[in-house]
């Protein structure tokens, strides 16, 4: 470098910015959550300021008005019998339930133009009922809104419940990539009624389950042992058995959020994620007409699998993970899993890369050690996760 070209020292003042915030949010579990004798919705209302009367404006999936009693109508109801500390800043909005709500920003952005035609402010509350979609889309609303609305969640899947409800992410798709558009944010409470499980369509709580199975797989093998002794309850979606299932199961996802170091998934490490690499291009590939939890059961068995033919996980065990999923309603292979991609490849395994390329940094699979024990790897052997492929697909007879 010539002399005159040197650059002169650059006069750099590094000023460290620290702080924390400490989240805490309640998450009830209740039975009723509308009946106007239930306090648990006021109490959650009035948690801050128990004086003011606060305003509050209701978003509810358009998949659960079918009852005899609408329950845009119960919700109205509630709301008159508290109206010393709940004024409803309109009647109770029914949205589109299910993935079309993700599927076009229009419907956040329509939804947040209510919200300021209302003069929603930041002490407001945004309430979201509904499914695991209508509580990620509502969320999103609610986080961006004046930059964090407070925000309630009464999610009524078993999915929802035991899973993405109690956890702290919102999202939309963009142009079919799902949770292209979302952010982190804690909400102000959860508030889990059972009543709304038991309406589902069996297909769904069956769907569900799937999470129970993953997260006791990652994380704890007595609730493992739990789900296999109780499987017949659970498969017959016995109210008990149901509601057991899906309170540990939310214990456990609220654990690993609170305690497990990376709330906000700065890392790689994605332990909540087995076995769904797979199931993520498994819904793609069938545009959604598998459900989410029907994809996290195959691709814990493929994954199972896979654990086993690395010398991680006892032979046996996989039979075992599987045959428990198949009793609680999962089929563990479907036709979409045989398409070929690009190359002649099995287009399955395109979701290791889109996988590494959604989460950032370096590839971070979860496989098994045990039941129960959950390990992170970084390289997938290519060849061996093709036999895993077709061990799963001969044992469907596929
Ligand atoms: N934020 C997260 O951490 C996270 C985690 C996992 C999954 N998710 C997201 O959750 C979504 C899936 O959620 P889901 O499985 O709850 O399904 P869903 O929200 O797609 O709902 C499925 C269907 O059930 C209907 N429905 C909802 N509650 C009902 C009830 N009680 N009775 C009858 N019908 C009812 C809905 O209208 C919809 O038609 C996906 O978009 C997925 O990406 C988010
Ligand atoms: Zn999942």
């Amino acid at each position: 470098m010539a002399a005159d070209t040197k650059p002169t020292q650059a006069r750099t003042d590094t000023h460290w910015q620290r702080f924390s915030v400490p989240y805490e949010f309640p998450v009830v579990l209740t039975e009723g959550v509308f009946d106007p004798e239930n306090p648990v919705l006021r109490d959650v209302l009035c948690r801050l300021e128990p004086a003011k009367r606060h305003r509050v404006v209701f978003f509810v999936d358009d998949g659960l008005n079918s009852g005899a009693v609408s329950l845009l109508d119960a919700i109205t109801k509630y709301a008159e019998r508290h109206s010393d500390v709940i004024e409803l800043a309109c009647a109770p909005v029914a949205v589109p339930g299910g993935e079309k709500i993700k599927s076009e920003l229009h419907f956040v952005e329509s939804l947040q133009q209510r919200l300021f035609d209302l003069h929603i402010d930041r002490h407001s509350y945004v309430v979201a009922v509904g499914g695991g979609a209508v509580l990620d889309a509502v969320g999103l609303i609610a986080a961006t809104t004046h930059r964090g609305v407070r925000h309630i969640r009464i999610p009524t899947t078993v999915l929802a419940q035991n899973d993405s409800g109690v956890g702290v992410k919102n999202g939309v798709n963009l142009q079919g990539v799902k949770n292209f558009v979302g952010t982190f944010a804690p909400p102000f409470a959860v508030l889990n009624d059972l009543e709304f499980v038991m309406t589902l369509p069996d297909r769904d709580k069956i769907a569900g389950m799937a999470e129970a199975v993953k997260v006791a797989l990652i994380r704890d093998a007595q609730f493992f042992g739990w789900i296999e002794r109780h499987m017949d309850g659970l498969a017959t979606f016995e109210r008990s058995a149901m509601a057991t299932m899906i309170r540990r199961c939310a214990e456990l996802h609220m654990r690993q959020i609170g305690q497990g170091g990376d709330p906000f998934e700065a890392g790689s490490a994605r332990p909540l994620d087995y076995g769904h690499w797979s199931a993520h291009k498994l819904e793609s590939l069938t545009r959604h007409h598998v459900r989410h939890g029907e994809a996290v059961a195959i691709g814990m068995a493929l994954d199972a699998r896979y654990s086993v033919l690395s010398g991680l996980l006892a032979p046996g065990e996989e039979e075992r993970i599987c045959a428990l999923l198949e009793y609680l309603g999962f089929d563990l292979w479907h036709p979409a899993l045989a398409k070929s991609g690009a190359n002649g490849e099995w287009a399955i395994l395109e979701g290791l890369r889109e996988f590494q390329e959604h989460l950032g940094g370096e590839l971070s699979v979860t496989l098994l050690a045990d039941i129960g024990v959950g390990v992170e790897v970084h390289e997938i052997d290519r060849e061996r996760m093709r036999q895993a492929m077709h061990w799963l697909k001969d044992r469907a007879g596929g």
